[in-house]
């Protein structure tokens, strides 16, 4: 059996909780089969001469290299995170480009290349994941690269008229084709793909074939990607009667539940989703003091100024929220900024009445397919879910809302937390069979095997 190498920024080291699905669903991923890992350290170091740090966990292998604090800034805090992921979100005003940012980028692109190139075998397969490492393929072709290359697009990929806006983006997008596979989360999103290929770089379309102009071809497939739907429910049945589960349930004296749980970030609708709960409080006054929303808003990306922005701005919403309708004993949005691990979340989802996941955008959203999964069959919560996240996909049987229409968010609540138990049980067992069905293992051979036959 050939080597699965996996490459991305964020890797998820052994024990440590951190918040993102790339990281969450690469670990489940790997787990399994074994691999390699290759990826930034988290770390960044003044001088630019370094070396790759190995570690072994399991059958997993890392590789991990350090960054500079100049291209961290240029290509991680900058072109990355302040231009293509704005860009990619839908949020073209909040994107930020450099020249500089740019070079940073496809400077960082280049050093992985060179830093894994020699770490190959022969027969071994390259997985790139996300838009941090666009450029990769074409890295590692330039440096004689011959291995079977497969692309996979975490986040949303969006029509070619708004991509476009991007400065250069012939300099960026079109590098893709070096992959053999590039792979995305949707249907939606592959037919954009195929899209911008057709419009902007002259190749030719064929079914999901792309050939280019010099003659080079990939293939393009949708590979929702999925969780260890057993293992969530597992962890979250045995942390039913954990302490934290517990208190949690303690706390709320007898109260429903509505949960979320986002990274905090601008792509997620959280103000939104604030600004939904207190109206539907101030719209139906008999839900107060008897329903309590708690958010877990793990900080991300803090040197980045509009995530900083975005925290002062939950904030002062929670903050008018809770001073407006709490009581001596209730407190209406229980905000907490830190993240937990996923044992932890799985008792907190399966307690959960209401899971609300209303983001504008997002590739997909795994914390909607955990909440399913974590839910009792005899008694289960409900799904509220933006029709903007790629889970909207699969999920049909959620309460499907667009997050932009506060009271949307509000009335789904509301028919969440009345909703009979026969509605509740039917919706939620298809959710859980699919869930179940196209899981991470699923994904991951669904991506390899086309990798393998393309
Ligand atoms: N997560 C976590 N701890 C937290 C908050 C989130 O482990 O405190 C995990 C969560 O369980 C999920 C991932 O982070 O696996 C978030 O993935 P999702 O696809 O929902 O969003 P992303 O953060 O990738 O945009
Ligand atoms: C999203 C992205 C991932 C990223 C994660 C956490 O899931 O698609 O690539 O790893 O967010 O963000 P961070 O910047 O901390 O890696």
């Amino acid at each position: 059996m050939s080597r699965l190498v996996v490459v991305s920024n964020r890797v998820a080291l052994p024990r440590e909780a951190r918040a993102g699905g790339l990281a969450s669903a690469m670990q489940a991923a790997l787990a399994e089969k074994g691999g390699l890992w290759f990826g930034w350290s988290g770390r960044t170091v003044a001088e630019p001469e370094r070396s790759i740090e190995t570690l072994r966990d399991g059958r997993v292998e890392f590789a991990l290299l350090d960054l500079t604090a100049a291209e961290h800034r240029e290509y991680y805090l900058g072109f990355a995170n302040r231009t293509l992921w704005p860009l990619l979100h839908f949020r073209p005003s909040l994107l930020d480009y450099h020249r500089d940012d740019f070079a940073g980028y496809r400077h960082v692109n280049a050093l992985f290349a060179r830093h894994l190139a020699p770490l190959l075998r022969d027969g071994d397969r390259v997985w790139i994941h996300d838009y941090h490492l666009i450029p990769l393929a074409a890295e590692l072709r330039a440096l004689g690269v011959g291995a079977r290359i497969g692309f996979f697009l975490h986040v949303p990929f969006p029509p070619a008229a708004l991509l476009s806006m991007l400065p250069h983006h012939e300099k960026l997008f079109p590098a893709l084709a070096a992959c053999d596979l590039v792979g995305v989360q949707t249907q939606t999103d592959r037919a954009a793909l195929l899209g911008y290929f057709r419009d902007e770089t002259n190749a030719q379309v064929d079914g999901d074939v792309v050939t280019m102009p010099n003659g080079r071809r990939f293939a393009t497939a949708a590979f929702p990607i999925g969780i260890d739907a057993d293992r969530v429910a597992a962890q979250a049945r045995k942390a039913e009667s954990g302490a934290a589960t517990k208190r949690l349930v303690r706390s709320l004296e007898g109260r429903q539940l509505a949960i979320g749980v986002d990274r905090l970030d601008y792509s997620k609708g959280l103000p939104q989703r604030f600004d939904a709960f207190g109206r539907f409080l101030s719209r139906l006054p008999e839900w107060r003091s008897r329903v309590s929303f708690l958010q877990i808003a793990p900080p991300s990306r803090e040197d980045v100024p509009e995530y900083r922005d975005l925290r002062s701005r939950l904030e002062r919403i929670a903050g008018a929220t809770n001073g407006r309708y709490a009581e001596p004993d209730w407190v209406p949005i229980r905000y907490v900024n830190r993240s937990f691990g996923h044992a932890t979340l799985a008792g907190f989802y399966r307690v959960a009445d209401v899971a609300l996941v209303t983001p504008i955008r997002d590739g997909m959203n795994l914390v909607a397919k955990e909440f399913v999964a974590s839910q009792p069959a005899d008694d289960p919560g409900v799904l509220v879910l933006s029709s903007f996240a790629g889970a909207a996909e699969q999920l049909r049987e959620a309460i499907v809302i667009n997050p932009l229409d506060a009271d949307d968010i509000g009335e789904a609540l509301e028919r969440a937390l009345t909703m009979p138990l026969p509605e509740r049980r039917e919706r939620w067992a298809a959710m859980f069979d699919t869930v179940r069905t196209q899981d991470i293992s699923a994904w991951r051979e669904a991506f390899l095997q086309r990798l393998a036959s393309t």
